[in-house]
């Protein structure tokens, strides 16, 4: 079974690249260089230089103690939390503005639900001055206050989206709409691995670095490469993608992915998309999507605004649908308590995305040998404020 896109952009049944006629000359330069770029000897030693010097890496990989002794399991977290703006989310923008400035583009557009992804991209515009406006939904800007004053600092613009849900899915759509006005000077830089191809493509090959390095990690703590389960949150499914990457193709590692199930999956407050999907094409793919029997987009919901969206990455509804990958989706209540319990346990405040993935033990039980890789994607300072109201602190 193959897991990678193929050369037409698909995943199995998914992927493809669905888009008006007016984006198709900035999606083909992109699908037609993408590669090119990536690979030049100087664009390499760019993206590593600064992924070490600027964002911090490698992320250490942290043998949970506490946690692994609460659970009978070895727990193992991938500190994507400690880079540079605090989450995964920038190991991805410093790819993709180097790859812009090839391109030859000096405007940077932007959606973001959680505000990593627009933080993320407000400072890497900085560093290059290059000039950035993120949209963000309007019910977010409010839930992620923090971050949006980042990104103003950063000299970033934010537009709020005020349709639909007034989340991820309609930022999306508005910069979208964005683009489709500015084809020539602007590039849109996806924050997750969804969108027409290349995109999910090259947003998971530049996060593909997770699970480079977990492999040289474990085997100076354990004596191997290989964990045998690796978990992460999945919104689009980017930190995911990257934490799975180099173990797609080696069955022994089990491949976790957790959803949000908001107030629960039946609830009709939820964004589990692997359980409540159907094919379908948003945001110029085609994927697992949550919408009504006569096609119309369902409106997510999750606590978490970085897991907000009624669809899921390409890859990610191939893994499920092949079976590569076990979904489990959790709810509000039970990540909140997980990520409560993560900064009593270990001292580590978790962003309530990353909630999610630590919630799996809920969901699943471990064996006392195994070793289990959770993607950390993000800490929680930006999520303060909803930890303070739901726990009442
Ligand atoms: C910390 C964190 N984790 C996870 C996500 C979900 O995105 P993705 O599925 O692309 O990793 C986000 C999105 O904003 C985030 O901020």
């Amino acid at each position: 079974m193959e897991y990678h896109v193929n050369e037409k952009g698909y995943y199995g049944d998914f992927g493809g690249a669905y888009i008006p006629e007016m984006l198709y000359p900035n999606v083909e330069e992109l699908r037609t260089k993408y590669l090119e770029i990536m690979n030049q000897p100087e664009f390499k030693a760019e993206f590593d230089q600064l992924l070490k010097d600027y964002v911090g890496r490698p992320s250490p990989l942290y043998y949970a103690k506490r946690l692994s002794e609460k659970y009978h399991t070895k727990v193992y977290l991938k500190r994507e939390d400690l880079n540079h703006t605090g989450a995964h989310k920038v190991n991805n923008t410093i790819g993709q503005i180097l790859v812009a400035k090839k391109l030859g583009k000096n405007r940077i557009i932007a959606e973001t639900g959680a505000g990593q992804h627009g933080v993320a991209t407000a400072t890497v515009c900085a560093l290059m001055g290059i000039q950035c406006i993120v949209y963000m939904g309007e019910i977010d800007i409010k839930r992620q206050a923090p971050n949006v004053a980042r990104m103003k600092m950063l000299g970033a613009e934010v537009r709020p989206a005020k349709s639909g849900s007034r989340t991820l899915k309609d930022a999306t759509n508005e910069a979208i709409r964005d683009w489709i006005n500015n084809p020539v000077d602007t590039h849109y830089i996806i924050g997750s691995a969804i969108g027409p191809h290349p995109y999910p493509d090259m947003v998971t090959r530049f996060q593909s670095i997770i699970s480079e390095e977990i492999k040289g990690q474990l085997k100076e703590k354990e004596g191997r490469e290989n964990p045998d389960y690796v978990v992460a949150c999945i919104g689009g499914g980017s930190n995911a993608a990257g934490t799975y990457y180099h173990f797609l193709d080696t069955p022994e590692v089990g491949i976790i992915a957790v959803e949000a199930a908001g107030k629960g999956v039946d609830s009709g407050e939820s964004a589990a998309t692997s359980k409540l999907g159907k094919e379908g094409i948003i945001h110029g793919c085609k994927t697992l999507l949550m919408q009504s029997p006569d096609g119309q987009i369902t409106e997510p919901y999750s606590i978490s605004a970085g897991l907000d969206y009624p669809g899921v990455g390409p890859m990610h509804s191939h893994l499920s649908r092949t079976g590569r990958a076990e979904f489990f989706s959790v709810t509000d209540d039970d990540a909140m308590t997980a990520g409560l319990e993560l900064s009593q346990l270990e001292g580590i405040i978790p962003a309530i995305e990353t909630s999610h993935a630590l919630a799996i033990f809920n969901e699943k039980k471990f064996k006392p040998d195994d070793v289990v890789v959770i993607s950390l994607s993000g800490r929680g300072d930006k999520d303060l404020n909803t930890y303070i109201d739901y726990f009442k602190l």
